[in-house]
C-alpha cells in the first residue's frame, strides 16, 4: 500500500485528550505500533497512521491538510477559529463527529474568598488566559471592558504572582483551581472532543477508511452507554415491562417451553441499566433478571 492511502490522524500527545482518544481508536479495532517516545504510531492492522502532537497545533495540522484527521476539544477548534478570523482567514477544517470524551469547560475563575457581583465585574481587570479570543469574544458580548493577560501556560499560577486578577481557563475534574485556591464563577464555553477532517477532497481508499472508521465510532460511543438485558415475565405485564425498559425500541419476545402465561424479553437498553430500574422491573412481575455489557454494535 503506498504511502499517501495511509490517514494521518493527530491526538494530543500529553495531556487531558491522549488516553481517551487512544481508547477510542483502540475500540475500533486499530493496533499502533510505538516505540517510546515516538511521535508517530504506525497502524498495523489499518491503514492509519497516529500523529502525537500538541492539541493546540492540532487545527493548524488539519486545516493545511497535514494531517487529515484531528482528535481535539471544541476549545481549541473555537479558539482557532476565532484567531484565524482576527486575521481575516476563514477556519475551513470540518467537524466530522462531536465525540462522548473530553468534557470540560472553559471558565473564569477568581482568588477564593473573594465576592463575585457577575461578569461586569471585571471591568478594568486584569484577566490571564491561554484563549485570548475566546475570552474576548465573550467579555464583548456582555459589554465588559477588561485586560486580557495572554500566557502560553500555568495560568493558575497568574493570580498569586500578581500577574493578574482573575483567570480563564479548562476546568475538567475542578483539581487544578482547587489546588490554586481559585474559585470557578462564570462558564464562558462548554466543551468536548470533536474529530475534525481536512478540507482537502480525499482519495477513494482514505474516504472509504473515514467512513468506516465514523461508522466505528458511532458504534463504541452507543456501547458504552448500552446494555443487553434478558429477563421472564407474564404476558400480562409485557406492556409495563416494555413502558419499563430504559432506551430500547424493539426486545425480542420469546415463548418459554412449558409456561404459555410466560415470556423471555430480550433487550437492549441505549441507557444505563440502574438498580432502581431492575427493581421496578421486578415489581412489574419480572424474574431472571439478567444485564450484560454490550462488547461491539453495528446497525
Ligand atoms: C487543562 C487546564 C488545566 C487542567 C484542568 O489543561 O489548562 O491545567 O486541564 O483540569 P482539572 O480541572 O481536571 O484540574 P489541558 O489538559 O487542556 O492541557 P493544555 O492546557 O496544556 O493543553
Ligand atoms: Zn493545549
Amino acid at each position: 500500500m503506498d504511502r499517501d492511502s495511509r490517514l494521518k490522524l493527530a491526538v494530543q500527545k500529553s495531556g487531558r485528550l491522549t488516553d481517551p482518544s487512544l481508547d477510542l481508536l483502540a475500540r475500533c479495532g486499530l493496533k499502533l505500533a510505538r516505540g517510546k517516545d515516538q511521535l508517530v504510531g504506525y497502524g498495523e492492522n489499518l491503514p492509519l497512521d497516529v500523529l502525537f502532537v500538541r492539541d493546540d497545533d492540532i487545527p493548524d495540522l488539519v486545516q493545511e491538510d497535514v494531517c487529515d484527521l484531528g482528535l481535539v476539544g471544541l476549545n481549541v477548534i473555537e479558539e482557532k477559529r476565532l484567531a484565524l478570523a482576527a486575521r481575516g482567514i476563514e477556519a475551513s477544517f470540518e467537524t466530522l463527529r462531536l465525540l462522548d470524551f473530553g468534557r470540560c469547560r472553559l471558565s473564569i475563575a477568581i482568588p477564593e474568598g473573594q465576592s463575585w457581583s457577575g461578569v461586569s465585574a471585571l471591568a478594568g481587570r486584569r484577566i490571564a488566559t491561554t484563549y485570548p479570543h475566546l475570552l474576548g469574544q465573550f467579555l464583548a458580548r456582555h459589554g465588559v471592558r477588561a485586560d486580557i493577560v495572554t500566557l502560553s501556560g500555568a495560568v493558575e499560577i497568574a493570580p498569586r504572582l500578581g500577574r493578574a486578577d482573575a483567570i480563564c481557563d479548562l476546568v475538567s475534574t475542578g483539581s487544578t483551581l482547587a489546588a490554586n485556591h481559585l474559585e470557578e464563577v462564570q462558564t464562558v464555553l462548554e466543551s468536548h472532543a470533536v474529530l475534525i477532517r481536512t478540507p482537502v477532497a480525499l482519495g477513494a481508499v482514505k474516504s472509504d477508511w473515514v467512513e468506516r472508521l465514523l461508522m466505528r465510532i458511532e458504534g463504541v460511543q452507543q456501547v458504552r452507554e448500552s446494555k443487553y438485558i434478558m429477563l421472564h415475565a407474564p404476558r400480562a405485564a409485557l406492556p409495563e415491562i416494555r413502558r419499563l425498559l430504559p432506551g430500547s425500541e424493539s426486545p425480542t419476545i420469546i415463548p418459554l417451553e412449558g409456561h404459555p402465561d410466560k415470556v423471555a424479553i430480550h433487550a437492549v437498553c441505549r441507557e444505563n441499566v440502574f438498580w432502581e430500574t431492575l427493581e421496578g422491573l421486578k415489581r412489574a412481575g419480572a424474574s431472571a433478571l439478567l444485564v450484560l455489557p454490550v462488547e461491539k454494535m453495528l446497525a
